[in-house]
């Protein structure tokens, strides 16, 4: 696969030379095409180039065609970057975010929910890799639109696996901590999941539905709640919190969650090295390198923007005695082995986290005038 396998995929599977066949499209390439070399020189990467100008394939990874789902989000356009820097070529599908997304050298807008649109765009790109960063990531947002939610979070990921291994492409699907309940914590990549809302269940069906799709192509990687910046500015932990302060209302922080955030850009540098090491299969951790409470989170951000208690009031709650808890985990700090001692990326304290978040465009006004 890596970066360049067409040509082994097209002569083991015949289901490849029966797709061109149908579709009378010339079959790919048994070399890369010229342009990867300067994609290749680019990023640094090894390749031989013959004497018609094809780059031959080397032992080195070499620039993918990468096929992004939810590119316009807080994951997907963290991805669309690290990867670009790295010298892969993504071809991002958005749903309505009307703007541009920096690292794409192409964006389709495309309904997820249609897997016929779905269908055709991936195969027309005949991909490297499928990296999968949309979905319905929120339990609220879940709860209010079940249907909807299984679509994107559990029809998408298993329609893509399946896709992926039609083609033969490395498939890299982004879970969630919340598959697990909150009161067993450290998780590992072993420890029993059981999800205690339906976004929870949903992410532990689309890890199984991968895996039984696409078991020799796929890493899934459970995520912790998420920082950085967003394309929209509302996305991530500081957004959200500001976004609050800017309307005047007070941030209910749990002084009793405990969380292990991680940015969605160093979540998205482990997407990319796990795209190269199609070695890496089946389900891992990531997270930061700190777990804390969402109280303490809440300060930390309201202490780095320099807001006072009067700008920036903080409620701090407590599990106990409220109903809402009962959908809500207490404690999901993750154990990162294997990952952590595998990969180039390292988790990043909460500190290296906090000098990379800008004020939310949604908020500038909002903050200049405090
Ligand atoms: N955010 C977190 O704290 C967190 C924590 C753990 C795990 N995760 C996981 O990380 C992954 C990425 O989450 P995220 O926070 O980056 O999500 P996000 O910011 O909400 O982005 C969701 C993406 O999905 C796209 N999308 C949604 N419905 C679509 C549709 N019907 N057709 C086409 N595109 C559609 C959106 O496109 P438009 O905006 O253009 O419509 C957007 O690009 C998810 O698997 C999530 O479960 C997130």
């Amino acid at each position: 696969m890596r970066g360049a396998g067409v040509s082994v995929r097209f002569r083991r599977f015949p289901a490849f030379r029966q797709f061109f066949r149908k579709r009378r499209i010339p079959p790919p390439p048994a070399v890369i095409p010229a342009h990867s070399a300067a994609a290749a020189a680019r990023a640094g990467l090894s390749a031989g180039v013959d004497s018609a100008g094809l780059v031959l394939r080397s032992g080195a990874p070499l620039p993918m065609k990468i096929f992004l789902t939810g590119a316009s989000g807080l994951v997907g356009s963290a991805f669309a970057e690290a990867a670009h820097r790295r010298g892969h070529h993504v071809i991002g599908v958005v749903g309505r975010f009307p703007g541009p997304v920096p690292g794409l050298a192409q964006k389709l807008s495309l309904e997820l929910t249609d897997p016929i649109a779905l269908n055709t765009a991936a195969l027309d790109l005949f991909p490297d890799a499928i990296v999968n960063c949309a979905a319905v990531p929120e339990p609220a947002a879940c709860d209010a639109d079940p249907a909807r939610a299984q679509a994107l979070n559990v029809a998408l990921p298993t329609q893509l696996a399946q896709i992926a291994h039609h083609v033969c492409a490395r498939f890299v699907h982004v879970s969630s901590e919340q598959v697990f309940d909150g009161t067993a914590a450290p998780y590992h990549v072993d420890s029993r999941p059981n999800p205690i809302n339906l976004y929870g269940r949903q992410k532990l069906e689309s890890e199984r539905a991968v895996a039984a799709a696409a078991r020799a192509f796929a890493a899934t990687v459970r995520a912790p709640l998420l920082t950085g910046n967003s394309p929209t500015g509302r996305r991530s932990l500081h957004e959200r919190l500001m976004g609050e302060w800017a309307a005047g209302r007070a941030a209910r922080l749990y002084r009793d969650e405990i969380r292990q955030p991680c940015t969605a850009g160093n979540l998205a540098e482990v997407l990319v090295e796990l795209c190269e090491r199609t070695e890496l299969l089946g389900v891992f951790h990531w997270a930061g390198a700190e777990a804390l409470s969402r109280a303490e989170l809440g300060r930390r951000v309201r202490a780095h923007f320099k807001l006072d208690e009067k700008s920036a009031p903080i409620e701090e709650i407590g599990r106990e005695g409220d109903p809402a808890a009962a959908k809500r985990q207490a404690n999901l700090t993750l154990d990162l082995q294997p990952l952590a001692g595998i990969l180039k990326t390292q988790p990043e304290s909460f500190e290296a986290q906090l000098d990379q978040f800008i004020v939310p465009p949604p908020c500038r006004e909002w903050y200049h005038a405090q």
